[in-house]
Order: structure tokens, then sequence, then C-alpha cells
């Protein structure tokens, strides 16, 4: 598979490191300045043996099926209207929070993810990776036997079938959450996960996840 990231900060270079490192994925990087992508890319090379290559934004987005953009949500308006996303499969992994980290800007009669496809019609955006911290990708996405949920939505079913393909891939438990509608509920959520694991005590090694009772 061959994917963009946009954004070289924790998000970015942690989503980086994971997917170069799984075989049959070709993963460019690219960030604000034009050195941004190189300098990740030559990092994780020597950190952990991983190869990527990287370029400007327009470049790494041109040369992908699927693009991660791993910004500020306020960043992604500007992205949107000097790149050509049209026909990609557009990962989004936003939770817009306000500045101040005491609530979230867009919902709940919308979302990040679908103020995203309004603007780009002709990418096919997918809300997903944004209840995972970026330091649960350091220590690893098995949880005590457990794989991390991804819940992955989109109004595209083979968009949705191919992120949900890239996360079991990279270790996800991947979670279909339906039409990009639903990204005003995980967004929320991704939200939630920032009260417990920086308000409430609860530190960053965790993830929400749905339980299913196995006998019914
Ligand atoms: N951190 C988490 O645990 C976590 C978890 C789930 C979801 N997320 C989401 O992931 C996204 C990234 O968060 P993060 O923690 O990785 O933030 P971060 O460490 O601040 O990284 C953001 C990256 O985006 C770059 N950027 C900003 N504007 C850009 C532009 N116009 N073009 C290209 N690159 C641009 C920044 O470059 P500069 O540094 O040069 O500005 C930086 O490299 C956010 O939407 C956040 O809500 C984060």
């Amino acid at each position: 598979m061959n994917i963009a990231i946009i954004g070289t900060g924790n998000i970015g270079s942690a989503l980086a490191r994971l997917l170069a490192g799984i075989k049959g994925n070709n993963v460019v990087v690219a960030g604000k300045s034009a050195t941004d992508g190189a300098e990740l890319a030559a990092r994780l090379h020597a950190d952990s043996g991983v190869n990527l290559e990287s370029g400007s934004i327009s470049r790494a987005v041109e040369q992908s099926d699927v693009v991660i953009l791993a910004v500020p949500y306020g960043a992604i308006a500007g992205i949107a209207r000097s790149v050509n996303f049209d026909g990609k499969i557009l990962v989004d992994l936003s939770n817009p929070v306000k500045e101040d980290f005491s609530g979230i800007t867009v919902g709940f009669s919308t979302s990040a993810a679908e103020e995203i496809q309004a603007l780009l019609p002709g990418a096919r955006v997918v809300k997903a990776f944004n209840t995972v911290f970026a330091q649960v990708y350091e220590q690893g996405l098995d949880f005590d036997g457990s794989a991390v949920p991804a819940f992955v939505a989109s109004d595209s079913d083979a968009a949705r079938s191919t992120v949900m393909e890239l996360a079991a891939r990279a270790g996800f438990d991947p979670v279909d959450a339906g039409p990009l509608s639903n990204a005003r509920y995980l967004e929320p959520l991704g939200y939630l996960n920032i009260q417990f694991g920086y308000m409430l005590g609860h530190g960053t090694q965790i993830a929400p996840a749905w339980i299913r009772r196995k006998a019914a």
C-alpha cells in the first residue's frame, strides 16, 4: 500500500514508524517545511531501521493511495486549499480540541471529518485512530493480549475496508464504526480519552474499547 503521512509530530512520527515497518507498505512523509519529512525519515531509519521516503506535501499525496493527515484540525483547511486530494483515501485522525483543552470546537451536528469531506468532495474521508494516544504506539498495540481498537468510519465502504485492513496489518483491532457522521461521536470519545488520560489521572497507556459478552 502506498501511504502518505502529512505531519511529522507525535502522531505522524509514531504512525510512520509503525506503518513503514510493515512489509508491502511504502510510506512517504511530508511536513510543514521542505526538510521536516527528510529529517523524520532519517531519524526513524537511524532509530528503528525503517525505510521511508520524504517529499513535499503535494508530491507525497500524488504518489499515494492513502493519505493520513497527522496535523492539527486547524491546519487542514489550508492544506486542503493547496493540494489535490481527488481520488485519495484521506484519513482524518484529528481531535478538534480547544486551545485550552476545555472541550472540542466542532460538534455535535457535524464533525471535523465531515467538515473535511465537505471541503474535499473528491476525496473519500475516513475517520480513524483519533482515540489512540501517541504514547501508546511507543509501547505497542498489544494491551495484555488485547489489541488496541481502531474505530473506522467512512461513507465509502471500500475506503473504510482499506483502512480497516491497514489497521489490522499494523496490529490494531479494527472496528467498523459505520458512516462518516459517526465521527460526531468518535471525536467526543477522543476528547473523553484526553480527559481520562490527562485530567482524571489515568495516564496515556489507555484506549477506549467496547466489551462484548461471548455467550449471549
Ligand atoms: N498526540 C496524540 O496523542 C493524539 C492522539 C490522537 C489524535 N491526535 C491528533 O493528531 C493530530 C496531530 O497531533 P500531534 O500530537 O501529532 O501534534 P504535533 O506533535 O504538534 O504535530 C503536528 C504536526 O503537524 C505539523 N503541521 C502543522 N501545520 C501544518 C501544515 N499546515 N502543513 C504540514 N504540517 C503541519 C506540525 O508542524 P510544526 O511543528 O512545524 O507546526 C507538526 O509536525 C491532531 O489533529 C491531534 O488531534 C493526537
